[in-house]
Parts: C-alpha cells; sequence; structure tokens
C-alpha cells in the first residue's frame, strides 16, 4: 500500500551523503534500482537523478516489519528511508561516487509500489528505440539521459547569465505567427474566430527579433522554440530549440566576438573544454574547395584536390566530358589504402552515386610503381604521373575522383571523405574544432523554381563591394553570412541584416518577388523600417545540436526530453490524432477523403 510524506523530508538527495556524515541520520528518496538479499541482510540500490545510494536493512536496525516490508521491494519501487550513514562494510565500489558508504536503514515507506516495467532501468539501455520513445518516461529515468537534461538546464543557464551579463535582454516573440521565412514548411495553427485563416507556428522568431532592433531594444535574447515541418534526420526534429539573438549598431566582427566568448565560457563551465581564440575563419568558397562542404570537419585531413587542369587533354572522356560541360574534375586521396579490396571501393562507388555522383574513378598506387586502376588505359604514363602529383600521392595511396558540376562533385567527395574517416577511424572524438563559415553567397539558383533563393534569407545584407554586381552576375555577390560549425556540424548561423529600404527592394526584385507580394508578406517589417532602424545582425544557434555534441550523442533525440520520431509522430502520446468533428466544425475545416 503506498504511504504518504507525512511528517517526512527528504535531507539529502542519493549523492549527496558523503563519508563526511558518517554517524549523521539522512532521510532519502527514491526509486529502488535492486534488490539484493545476504543472509540476514537485504541490501537496496537506491537511485534518483543524482545517482545510487545503497541501503542495508537488517532486522536489528530495521525491525521485524521494516525488514519484512525491505523484503517485499522491487525494482521502481517509490521509497523513502532514513537512516544512519556508516562506511561500508564491503569492498568499496570505486564505480559509485557514494562507494565507501552505505545507510543502515530505520525506517521505511513504501511510497508507490511499480509494477515490472518493459525494460530494465540502466545506463546504455539496448532495448529497441520504438519501446523505449513509447515509455518514455520510464526511458527518462535512464542515468544517460538524466545527464543529458541536467547539462542542457545548465547549458541554458550559463548562456542566459552570459547574456545579461553583456548587456542582453531576454524577450519572448509569439508562437502564433504569420509565416517567417526560413525556407521549410510551416506548421499551420487554424483561427476559429476568422474561419479560414491560419497562423503558422515560428520557423524562427526572424521577423520580431529584427523588429525589435528597430524599437531600440539593441541586444536581444531568447531560448526560443522553432517549428519546421522538414524530413527529419538525426540531427533534426520539427519542433527544436534556439538560442537566439540579435544585436544594433554592429557589423559581422561584432556578432563574432559576442559569440566566440559565449562559447568559450559554455564550453569551459560544462565539458572543461577551453577553446582558444579568436576560432578561425574560412570563406565559404575555400570550404568549398578544400572539404567540399560548408560546414567542414577540419579535425583530419583528406582535402579535395582539383585536378580539372592536370587532366583537361587527357582521353578519359568521363572527365573531359564533365569539364565540357563547365564542371570540374577533384579527387580525394586516401593515405595508404591502395590494397583496399575491389568490393569495398565498389561499395564506395554505390556510396558516391546515393550523393549523385554518376560514378567514381579510382587510382591505387601499388608499391611496385605500378596502378589498379579503373581508367588508367585511358592515359599516358606522363598523365597518370602528373595526376598522382597533383594529388600529392605516394605508393600505397587510393585516389578518388569525381567528375561533374561543381556542386554534385563537392557533394560527393565532401560526403565521402567523411564516410571514410569514420571508417579508418582518422579523427579524435574529443577534439573540439570550431570554426567560422563567412562569405556565404547571398543568393543560390533553383532549377526547381527556376529563379534565384536566398541562401540564407531575404533580410541579409550583401557584402559591400560585391552588390554592384547584383545585376550583371547575381550568383557573384558574397552575403554578410556565417555559420559556426564544430567538427563537421552547423551549430549555429546568422547574418548582418539590410537595413536599407532601396537594398531591400532590390533583393526582392532579384528574388523574383513583386512589390505587392513582398508588401503582404513583410509589409509589417518594412513599413517599420521606414521610421528609423538601426544597423542590425544576429545569430542563432540549434540548442539541442549543441547539447548533442557537447555529450556525443548520436542522436538530438537523445538531448530532448519528449522528441518525435521519423514522420514527425510522437509515440508516447500518439500525436498528431484525430480531432472531434465538433472541433473542426468550430474551425470550418471539413477533411477531405
Ligand atoms: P537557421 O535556419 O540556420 O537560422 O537555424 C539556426 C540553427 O538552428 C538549428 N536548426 C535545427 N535544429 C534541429 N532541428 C531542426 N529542424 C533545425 N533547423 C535548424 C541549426 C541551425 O544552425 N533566423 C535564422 C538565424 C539568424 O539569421 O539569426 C535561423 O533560423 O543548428
Ligand atoms: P564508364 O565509362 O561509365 O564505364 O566509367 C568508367 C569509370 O569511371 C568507372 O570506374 C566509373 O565509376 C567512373 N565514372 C563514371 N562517371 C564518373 C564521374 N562522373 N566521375 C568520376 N568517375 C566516374
Amino acid at each position: 500500500m503506498a504511504e504518504s510524506m507525512r511528517g517526512l523530508h527528504r535531507s539529502h538527495r542519493c549523492t549527496e551523503v558523503s563519508s563526511g556524515q558518517i554517524g549523521q541520520t539522512v532521510t532519502v528518496m527514491g526509486w529502488v534500482q535492486k534488490r539484493r538479499n545476504l543472509g540476514s541482510l537485504i541490501f537496496i540500490d537506491l537511485r534518483d537523478r543524482s545517482g545510487i545510494l545503497q541501503l542495508v536493512f537488517s532486522e536489528e536496525s530495521a525491525g521485524e516489519e521494516g525488514y519484512r516490508k525491505a523484503g517485499s521491494l522491487r525494482s521502481e519501487f517509490v521509497i523513502a528511508v532514513s537512516g544512519t550513514v556508516q562506511k561500508r562494510s564491503a569492498a568499496v565500489n570505486e564505480n559509485l561516487k557514494t562507494g565507501d558508504i552505505e545507510v543502515i536503514a530505520q525506517d521505511l515507506r513504501i511510497l508507490s509500489e511499480s509494477e515490472t516495467p518493459p525494460f530494465q532501468i540502466e545506463e546504455n539501455s539496448q532495448t529497441k528505440d520504438e519501446v523505449r520513445l513509447k515509455y518514455r518516461y520510464l526511458d527518462l529515468r535512464r542515468p544517460d539521459i538524466q545527464k543529458n537534461l541536467m547539462l542542457r538546464s545548465k547549458v541554458a543557464y550559463l548562456m542566459r547569465d552570459f547574456m545579461m551579463r553583456e548587456g542582453f535582454l531576454e524577450i519572448e516573440t509569439p508562437m502564433l505567427c504569420k509565416s517567417t521565412p526560413e525556407g521549410a514548411r510551416d506548421y499551420l495553427v487554424p483561427s476559429r474566430v476568422h474561419t479560414g485563416h491560419f497562423y503558422a507556428l515560428p520557423q524562427s522568431p526572424q521577423l520580431y527579433k529584427q523588429l525589435l532592433m528597430c524599437s531600440g531594444y539593441d541586444r536581444y535574447f531568447q531560448i526560443a522554440r522553432c517549428f519546421r515541418d522538414e524530413d527529419l534526420r538525426a540531427d533534426r526534429q520539427p519542433e527544436f530549440t534556439q538560442a537566439d539573438m540579435e544585436l544594433a549598431f554592429v557589423d559581422v566582427d561584432d556578432v563574432i566576438d559576442v559569440n566566440e566568448r559565449l562559447l568559450q565560457y559554455v564550453f569551459q563551465e560544462t565539458v572543461g573544454v577551453s577553446i582558444s581564440l579568436p576560432l578561425p575563419r574560412m570563406p565559404w568558397q575555400e570550404a568549398m574547395d578544400r572539404f567540399g562542404s560548408d560546414k567542414p570537419d577540419t579535425r583530419f585531413g583528406m582535402e579535395l584536390k582539383d585536378v580539372s587542369k592536370t587532366v583537361k587533354n587527357c582521353a578519359f572522356s568521363v572527365f573531359t566530358g564533365a569539364l565540357a560541360e563547365g564542371g570540374s574534375v577533384r579527387g580525394i586521396n586516401v593515405k595508404g589504402q591502395a590494397k583496399m579490396p575491389r568490393k569495398k571501393i565498389d561499395r564506395l562507388v554505390e556510396f558516391a552515386k546515393g550523393y549523385g555522383a554518376k560514378g567514381l574513378a579510382y587510382l591505387a598506387v601499388n608499391e611496385d610503381g605500378t596502378y589498379k586502376s579503373s581508367f588508367a588505359k585511358f592515359m599516358s604514363e606522363e598523365e597518370l604521373k602528373a595526376l598522382v602529383r597533383a594529388m600529392e600521392g605516394d605508393s600505397n595511396d587510393l585516389l578518388l575522383f569525381a567528375a561533374d558540376k561543381n556542386k554534385i562533385v563537392w557533394n560527393v567527395l565532401g560526403a565521402l571523405r567523411l564516410e571514410l574517416a569514420k571508417e579508418l577511424n582518422l579523427f579524435d572524438e574529443n577534439q573540439y574544432n570550431f570554426l567560422w563559415i563567412t562569405e556565404f553567397p547571398l543568393l543560390e539558383w533553383s532549377d526547381e523554381e527556376n529563379r534565384f533563393m536566398a541562401m540564407h534569407h531575404p533580410f541579409t545584407m550583401p557584402m559591400e563591394e560585391d552588390w554592384e554586381h547584383v545585376d550583371s552576375d547575381p550568383g557573384s555577390v558574397r552575403a554578410k553570412a556565417y555559420d559556426i560549425v564544430l567538427n563537421g556540424t552547423e551549430l549555429g548561423g546568422g547574418s548582418v541584416r539590410i537595413h536599407q529600404n532601396d537594398v531591400q527592394e532590390k533583393m526582392f526584385e532579384v528574388l523574383g518577388f513583386s512589390k505587392e507580394r513582398a508588401q503582404e508578406q513583410f509589409g509589417f517589417l518594412l513599413d517599420a523600417f521606414r521610421y528609423g532602424v538601426p544597423p542590425h545582425a544576429g545569430l542563432a544557434y540549434g540548442l539541442d545540436r549543441l547539447v548533442m555534441h557537447m555529450v556525443h550523442a548520436d542522436s538530438i533525440r537523445d538531448v530532448i526530453a519528449f522528441p518525435k520520431v521519423k514522420d514527425a509522430s510522437c509515440l508516447m502520446t500518439q500525436a498528431p490524432g484525430l480531432v472531434d468533428d465538433k472541433q473542426l466544425e468550430e474551425l470550418g475545416i471539413t477533411v477531405s477523403e
């Protein structure tokens, strides 16, 4: 029978009890992790969010009734125990924070009983994700997830602490909004009062934070929920959290400076990683050329090399054909892997095709100076030598080449580089390589839409020196945009914003927005900018991703209390669900099918 809390007060969490309290009485409460009966003694491992504490029951200390009750305890019962702290009678358990002590129980209350849980509550559970997520409230009892969520809470606290000291104000922005233009699909919320009208849940607080700058708040910060209806991946959720900021009267360097110090503070105080400042910066073009990615993992080499010039006159039509169509031929050098079995190379070819390649050409430099290659027969000895030299190849190296449009070549080799590094263990998990990527292209051509699209969003400021060729060569205009990258993941991104109406109008024109459509969608922002707007800039981190990387989690779900699965549903609550006809009727909605 469940007993009450009357007259009881918890004095310590489990691991707050220590050898300093030997001889004292403590009252602890938590869940039964394990019970062991040893002769006339019953040992209970008591668990709470701090960890484990060993309790010992004997008839002598707990009385006949207490001892009998202790014998009835099973996993996940919730109990309260008062007793005396003593030095462990048996060997010290080095794995436990409380491994040198135990509590001799005098009083036991069973606060609640538990059915046998569908899986055992333990670290690194091997239980299937579906089961864990269905019973998420049990999964959340596991020490590794509890550690992650405690760290997450600390990160949010430290960020607030830092931002407050730097003069930022925390201001909340609405959840029921007009659509924000971040480029993903919106989650819509129907309005009951305005039948047929919809709010959009924010993809980010972007427009509101810009308006706050316009209103003179000059430094804004918010830990903000964002919603994006896009395909989920290991590091994406439909509902996620941004640590979002905006600053007035600043340029790129000011934003980078505050954020470098913020990262330094948070990483030092949480995972004890010291970051030396300033962090390296790399223009987007260099990142693509060297790593085939705008979020390069710089913990290892295997950089891309452009060999277009070296192969331009060869007889291998795969190479020359790609060049003739305005593409390039680039390669990576997989050091010491010339003996990679054919089967494995074939797998890499298939992998490359998954990233849009038509194929993957390879050249292995054997120890005796001969080659094993898919294309050597099309090249003279001289040409092959020149190619190996251009790739800084040595005997025993495996050279992999992709020939296509730049975008595809970067994509393919960038992905291969990461895949091979993982397979060959080329990087250190505990190294933290931060990197700013700067000077992104302002615009990106979309074949699908047959027009230029904003690479970041339509309010991103072009680089002054490039703006004059916006008409003649829009694709070449760089933006005052920056991303902060950690070990190959984009942790956050932002930009300086356009604050001049003429530049903004031109930007809409280039993006193919009519004046009317721009006014209809963002009229409030454009109007606001007519009444005195300071130059401003900002940045947002994906808080979930940041924490994910601090704890080396494989999935973003491991740092979110109640995450969704791949099809954006919640296995525990079964959301999304059907609603009553009456609710739909009130909203003026009929569902077809
Ligand atoms: P952006 O769209 O780059 O910029 O988003 C900022 C950061 O948010 C994280 N993020 C996500 N995390 C989890 N799940 C998702 N579906 C998801 N989508 C994005 C990423 C990303 O770097 N308003 C601008 C910021 C600005 O310009 O100030 C914005 O939202 O870590
Ligand atoms: P094929 O002429 O299609 O038989 O291809 C000859 C070799 O070139 C094979 O090893 C292909 O995998 C490779 N290959 C084909 N297309 C490309 C490409 N676009 N880039 C690099 N290698 C390719």
